[in-house]
């Protein structure tokens, strides 16, 4: 899978990139992510990628030339892209949507900044427009970095066992993940459940249904 990050920040990504589930999933030659500077594709001597609002406010606006030279370019190098916008009036980002992605050869996703968008970005191309939550945030570096984990750790052979994304929450449209222990048996006076400790693979099973189950209902009943 090839993702393209349309980013004027490459070198706030490029670090994270390399560590980790997303480091991996390059090592191994699964999830390929690039970063492209969609200031390169400007025509002017200063580069210019945004301007003033037309009828006023504050605040400086993306302009769409670059943009639309930056996309044209990559899907002629590479092939036409599964393409997401990020913007916080986007539909907002899930499990699911990012297990529907995983099915995807190529996806780029278009980092804004500053006010955001001309709105003919959006009118010009076809796009998903995704948002993360409801909060704004300078850029949609982390939206696109956080979208880019979720996928990658669900394309197989990147997480090492693959069971870990199968029983996350939310996986499969479900509810929440059942608490998790380690050594010591003991802490601070406080025990692991004994369920836990006897090898009673049926009973394990159970004992994390249920708590999925009422951790679900008391956190978010709206998944129950
Ligand atoms: C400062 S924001 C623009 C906010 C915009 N004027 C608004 O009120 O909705 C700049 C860019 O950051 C990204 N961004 C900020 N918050 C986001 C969120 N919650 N989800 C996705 N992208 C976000 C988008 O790409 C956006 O164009």
């Amino acid at each position: 899978m090839l993702i393209a990050l349309l980013t004027l920040f490459p070198e706030a990504i490029e670090s994270y990139l390399r560590a980790s589930i997303l480091g991996i999933a390059g090592q191994k030659g699964l999830v390929d992510v690039r970063l492209v500077n969609f200031r390169d594709f400007t025509r002017d001597r200063h580069r210019t990628v945004d301007d003033r609002p037309f009828g006023g406010g504050p605040g400086m606006v993306l302009k769409p030339e670059p943009i639309f030279d930056c996309v044209e370019w990559l899907e002629r190098e590479h092939g036409s892209f599964r393409r997401i916008l990020l913007t916080p009036d986007g539909e907002p980002f899930g499990q699911t949507k990012a297990a529907e992605l995983t099915s995807e050869e190529r996806i780029l996703m278009l980092c804004g900044r500053y006010e955001g968008f001309d709105e003919r970005i959006r009118e010009e191309l076809q796009w998903d427009e995704i948002s993360i939550g409801d909060f704004i945030l300078a850029g949609g570096e982390l939206p696109a970095l956080a979208i880019t984990e979720a996928i990658a750790r669900l394309v197989p052979g990147v997480l090492g066992d693959e069971r870990s994304a199968e029983l996350e929450s939310f996986q499969h449209g479900g509810g929440l993940d059942y608490p998790h222990y380690t050594r010591p048996r003991v802490w601070r006076g406080k025990r692991v459940p004994e369920v836990l400790l006897n090898g009673d693979h049926g009973a394990i099973d159970a004992w994390r249904a249920e708590t999925s189950r009422t951790r679900t209902a008391e956190r978010r009943p709206d998944l129950s």
